[in-house]
């Protein structure tokens, strides 16, 4: 018997399901193909008594002390019909966790029915790739406290730590947690690729997959620390073991994406909100899968100017302002969240338990953490003092490298997105007043004057 069973032994349950054992728990673990589990099982090691394996849906429940905990570990489109499938074997009292990628607005439903018979529902959204399910994962949990209570140091234990600090935590009510790792996807998504444009720069610029894979190593060392940058630089170093060449030169560059990242545009989009730099990121993923017109639209305009040369220093810069930009973005789409969906969600802890294990985690991670924790004027990273002063210092470098790409036509549809966004806030007075007099003149949709209270005012057109 154990206190937590794992139903779906695909890459990430068998990772979660092992990192569980390690942790000195029993567990019970299903699939519904029994071979995986199987196999699971067989490359378990001395886990192996640690793992209470179970052929069918009813054994593995059986296989719980109650009140049961069931991890489902399934592909979004199978969470439906898994939680159909569980629901007549449980009991009140036993909790469902849905541990997958889900969308938050399936998790909020979800939560309602799951809840409604009497159990206990948590959406939690899991982050570390493979082996952060093995080794420690960041983990975000949406639900109810009573619904955590029961699992929640077995959640601390496995997840990663930052100095000591499991990176887990409840954040809010029924979406909380998958909408978090929504957002944390599409900052990976943005960050992902800014680090690609700065990738393309530097190859226009004539450099060798060598020198590119030490900028990046030398560049993990500084302030651009981070899980993303790092596997950018090991990645540069690998050769196809088939033709010798550098991997990155055999893979066809047409960009995959589950649905994360058009998700957080999406929700954001809904919430009056623009997280520019990852619809720029999702964008140019979508634009990656149109490989035909791409090399019909390069024979039609071909690329005739120089090389996009720039120094590594404004590359190292550009990279941090934009990743400052995109945190920013996204952290103010979390408060927007927040206050859409009455989550209050702690964002400064967010940024704690993104430290270590997730994806996206980098050293300004800390930094975020303590800027949020005292507060964001008008809720923007960027007015934050730490950030001011950092912005101040790398934004010239941000400018010389977008300009550099587009004197010569490279495409940096991030990096762009977000300067453009930064001298959009930076600018007190903007150019909206054009558009709420065009507005006006087709519409009579009025407008707001900046010399009298009151709106609905409108312009002498007829005259
Ligand atoms: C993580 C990742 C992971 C995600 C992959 C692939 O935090 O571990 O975000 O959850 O599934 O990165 O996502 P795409 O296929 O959409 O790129």
């Amino acid at each position: 018997m154990a206190r937590i069973g794992v139903t779906g032994m695909g890459t990430m349950g068998a990772a979660l399901a092992l990192n569980i054992a390690d942790n000195a728990f029993d567990i019970a673990v299903h699939n519904r193909s029994p071979e995986k589990t199987r196999a699971v099982l067989a490359g378990a090691g001395e886990l192996t008594e640690r793992l209470v394996p179970a052929e069918s849906l009813e054994e593995f429940v059986g296989s719980l002390t109650k009140p049961r905990a069931v991890l489902i570990m399934v592909n979004a489109n199978a969470v439906d019909a898994v939680i159909e499938d569980l629901m007549p074997l449980l009991e009140p009292g036993d909790l469902i966790v849905d541990a997958g990628n889900a969308n938050f607005n399936d998790t909020r439903r979800r939560a309602n029915s799951v809840e409604d018979a009497g159990l206990l529902f948590l959406g939690v959204g899991v982050s570390g790739g493979e082996e952060g399910a093995r080794f420690g994962p960041s983990i975000m949990v949406g639900g109810t406290p009573e619904a955590y209570a029961p699992i929640k140091d077995i959640i601390e234990a496995i997840a990663a730590k930052f100095e000591g600090d499991p990176c887990a935590d409840f954040l809010g009510t029924d979406g909380a947690g998958h909408f978090v790792k929504t957002v944390h996807n599409g900052i990976e998504y943005a960050d992902m690729q800014l680090i690609a444009e700065a990738y393309g720069l530097l190859r226009a610029d004539g450099r060798d997959m060598g020198e590119m894979a030490a900028l990046f190593g030398q560049w993990n060392e500084g302030s651009l620390q981070s899980y993303l940058i790092e596997i950018t630089s090991e990645i540069l170093k690998v050769r196809d073991r088939d033709t010798g060449k550098p991997i990155v030169d055999v893979i066809l560059d047409q960009a995959g994406q589950k649905g994360t990242g058009r998700w957080t545009v999406i929700e954001a989009l809904k919430m009056g909100q623009s997280a520019t730099a990852i619809e720029s990121a999702v964008a140019a993923r979508s634009w990656s899968a149109l490989s035909e017109t791409r090399e019909a639209a390069e024979a039609a305009f071909p690329v005739t100017g120089g090389v996009a040369s720039v120094s590594d220093s404004d590359m190292e810069a550009a990279l941090l302002a934009t990743r400052i930009l995109t945190y920013g973005q996204g952290m103010a789409l979390l408060a927007a969240a927040s206050d859409e969906f009455d989550w209050s969600l702690d964002l400064a802890r967010v940024a704690e338990i993104w430290r270590a294990g997730c994806i996206i985690r980098s050293s300004l991670l800390d930094d975020i953490s303590s800027a949020v924790r005292d507060e964001l004027p008008h809720g923007q990273l960027m007015l934050a003092p730490a950030f001011v002063a950092r912005l101040n210092e790398t934004i010239p470098a941000l400018r010389r490298v977008v300009t550099a790409a587009m004197v010569n036509g490279q495409s940096v549809p991030a990096m762009a997105a977000s300067l453009s966004f930064f001298d959009t806030l930076r600018r007190a007075r903007g150019t909206t007043d054009l558009i709420q007099a065009q507005r006006d003149f087709f519409g009579r949709h009025g407008f707001k004057r900046v010399d009298r209270d009151g709106d609905g005012f409108h312009g002498p057109w007829a005259d």
